[in-house]
């Protein structure tokens, strides 16, 4: 078997350390001397937008765009790339959560394509190489999205929550900056998290996963173990080791992809609304134990190896951060579509088990009936 993914992508550089941030303008010269920086309202907030770009390189300008809020839509898309049109920056850097870096790489990524971002979200469109190369500096350890090719969109109209991606859409220059974690709720640390933890556990459990992809997934699921729960509680001595473990898990993620979890995670979240690592959480106990014939000897390796067993940290997490299950007494009404959107999506063909449309519909019934 051999070692590396038959493809690695990488960022050009990674910064990892306290005040890595405060750098950027610095760094984003290397690309030219207008930029625009994408931010959510936190940044704002903790004084660290303008602390940001207090000190810039002379003649450089940067315009700024406030996220607003919540999951990105096609709709936001359109607007940012709007803008980008318009004044025409040389780079583009995002500084927040999974959702601002996702809503910068596709504006960023789509800045000069013809057609409007729904387009591109549909199976088989092809997606045209990165406009503007793209920054990214995460404010939550979460997602990973500062180290993949990938951009999470949602379409309202459609009801439909579904990936762009393209190779050229990897950040150029990633800012690990752990003081940025600083003004993350306990709410956004629990989600963020738990999205983390599963996507290193569903990486490295995939039938995708390489000797590679499996020792960073191993790495990120012992440090977000160890982590997670003391930065929830207000710890921010653990924030460096979330944000390098859910960096890991996104590199692992991006090269062996992920599994069922994630497969139902896309069309529940779009349906209930919910926040994406706890649609996660929630899945994991069904699905682990549809899996767990495939997976057993997985399972088995990291309690011997860490005492890490998956599904009762699972649980004590959900309890002890006193999370909701967002699904609970409600229904699936299209349940034919949801079937078809699980088994669509390349998490679910990454999956240990093969996974048939009953399947889907018992997972469904499982995690619906979760109290
Ligand atoms: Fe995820």
């Amino acid at each position: 078997m051999n070692l590396l993914p038959s493809t690695l992508l990488l960022p050009q550089q990674t910064v990892a350390k306290a005040g890595a941030v405060l750098g950027l303008t610095q760094a984003a010269a290397a690309f030219g001397m207008r930029g625009l920086l994408v931010y959510g309202r936190s940044l704002q907030r903790s004084g660290m937008l303008d602390a940001i770009l207090s000190e810039p390189p002379f003649g450089m300008s940067v315009r700024t765009w406030c996220h607003a809020g919540g999951e990105p839509t096609v709709g936001a898309v359109d607007a940012l790339r709007e803008e980008l049109r318009e004044n025409r920056p040389d780079w583009v850097a995002a500084v927040g959560g999974g959702s601002v870096i996702d809503l910068a790489k596709a504006a960023a990524g789509l800045a000069n394509a013809p057609e409007n971002t729904a387009f591109y979200q549909t199976n088989g469109a092809a997606i045209p190489p990165a406009a503007l190369p793209l920054i990214a500096a995460p404010a939550t350890a979460g997602t990973g999205s500062e180290v993949t090719v990938v951009a999470v969109l949602t379409d309202p109209a459609r009801n439909l929550k579904q990936s762009i991606r393209h190779p050229s859409y990897m950040p150029k220059l990633v800012l690990l900056d752990p003081c940025l974690l600083k003004s993350c709720p306990p709410a956004t640390v629990a989600a963020a998290g738990l999205d983390a933890f599963v996507q290193a556990f569903e990486s490295y459990t995939s039938r995708l996963a390489t000797p590679f992809t499996r020792a960073l997934s191993e790495l990120a699921l012992v440090r977000i173990a160890h982590a997670l729960l003391p930065l929830y509680r207000g710890n921010s001595d653990a924030a460096a080791e979330m944000l390098e473990a859910s960096t890991l898990a996104g590199v692992a993620l991006s090269h062996a992809r992920l599994g069922v979890i994630h497969g139902l995670a896309h069309p529940l979240g779009v349906r209930f609304h919910a926040a994406h690592g706890l649609v996660c959480a929630c899945c994991l106990p069904a699905c682990l134990a549809f899996n767990r014939p495939a997976i057993q000897r997985d399972l088995d390796d990291l309690k011997a190896r860490h005492g890490l067993k998956v599904e009762a940290l699972v649980n004590a997490w959900v309890g002890a951060m006193t999370l909701e299950n967002p699904f609970a007494g409600g229904t699936v009404a299209d349940r034919d579509a949801f079937i078809r959107e699980t088994l669509a999506s390349g998490s679910t063909a990454a999956n240990p088990r093969p996974v048939t449309p009953e399947d889907v519909s018992a997972l469904l019934d499982a995690v619906l009936a979760r109290p």
